[in-house]
């Protein structure tokens, strides 16, 4: 079975046709993926309606370029897998009717698909081994969330992050250190290269139930501007604070996972999203005793269609599909996407 999976809740525009059958691996036929980094550089954050636009230009000629590397076979497709929420409602719109118009003109099935469902099951893409059930630390630019992945549609949340998430946590303080846009990356990799860092931010999220951001954020804020001289004069300052900020976090997402891993008894983690990216954090989640981690490919952590196409596919061999009147969900937690 071909699924075709769009994806544009954010500013990634991304589509993916996806082979998958019965007991075998899934198998990307054909793949794309246009980023808008470039766009919204110049704005320090994401432009709702410039990201709108662009998908708006981005899906008929990606489509299009997918088209003719299937060299004549789309009717070869079998279903539409496009995310219908949590996002950007504009950008989610946009997704949303190229996917419907596709369904109509093509009379194949549509299925909505939550993002974060996306997140929680694209390591199964890479992994074959990999087997329900798992824990999903899933934490990207939006989000930072712990889920129970027991099958399909049958997810339990044991955190999320009350305010900022881990993506946001290394963006933000990659723009206060001036590592660019979006930054998180080009924080770890200095982070990285400098190694264990001389300054101390304070260990967070010990006694509270879901993850927080701001108390770290506020020492992280104070931290830079205390140091504000010597980083101007030294880049190895600079490097120094970023692998301070870099440990701090995983700090605090590990402790948090650890605590589940004990009480869950689950020793399969999943590290999915953007950060999962990040090689401090795959390193400190391997050190938990007893655990087994499994990772996407660093394309299948962040945004991308393939991840749709999948738990729409695997939505589809359960006889479920989206009516053609349904609406975008800019709000949309995974708990509401659990199948009695
Ligand atoms: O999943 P994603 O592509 O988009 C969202 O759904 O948000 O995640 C993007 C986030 C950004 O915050 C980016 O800075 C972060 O993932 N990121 C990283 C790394 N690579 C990407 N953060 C830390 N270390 C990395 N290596
Ligand atoms: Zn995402």
């Amino acid at each position: 079975m071909n699924i075709l999976g769009i994806e544009t809740s954010c500013d990634e525009t991304a589509l993916c046709v996806l082979q998958i059958s019965d007991g075998q691996t899934p198998k990307i036929i054909a793949e794309e993926i246009s980023s808008q980094i470039k766009l919204h550089e110049l704005y320090g954050g994401v432009v709702p309606e410039l990201a709108s636009r662009e998908h708006l230009k981005n899906l008929p000629l990606m489509y299009d370029s997918i088209l003719k590397s299937l060299a004549g076979s789309e009717s070869e497709i079998d279903c539409i897998a496009v995310t219908q929420g949590p996002g950007l409602k504009g950008c989610l719109l946009m997704g949303l009717c190229f996917a419907k118009g596709l369904s109509l003109g093509k009379r194949i099935p549509l299925i909505g698909v939550n993002h974060i469902e996306g997140h929680a099951l694209a390591p199964m893409l890479d992994n074959p081994e990999l087997r329900f059930p798992y824990i999903a630390l899933i934490v990207s630019g939006g989000h930072t969330e712990l889920h129970i992945v027991r099958a399909v549609g049958q997810y339990e949340l044991l955190a999320r992050t009350i305010d900022d998430a881990a993506g946001e946590a290394f963006d933000k303080s990659a723009h206060l250190l001036g590592y660019g846009y979006p930054g998180g990356a080009a924080l770890a990799a200095a982070a990285d290269a400098f190694g264990p860092s001389s300054f101390k931010l304070p260990l967070v999220m010990r006694e509270s139930a879901g993850f927080s951001f701001s108390g770290l954020k506020t020492a992280i804020s104070l931290l830079v501007k205390r140091n504000a001289k010597e980083i101007e004069k030294s880049s190895s300052v600079k490097d120094d604070l970023a692998s301070a900020i870099q440990s701090a976090i995983v700090n605090a997402l590990v402790f948090k996972l650890s605590q589940v891993v004990d009480s869950t008894g689950i020793k399969e983690v999943v590290i999915t999203g953007g950060v999962a990216a990040n090689r401090a954090l795959r390193l400190a989640v391997s050190q938990i005793p007893g655990v087994r981690v499994f990772v996407p490919t660093n394309g299948h952590c962040t945004d991308n269609a393939a991840m749709i196409a999948y738990a729409g596919g695997l939505r589809y061999v359960k006889n479920l599909s989206t009516p053609l009147n349904a609406d975008v969900k800019a709000r949309w937690p995974l708990e509401e996407c659990v199948l009695t």
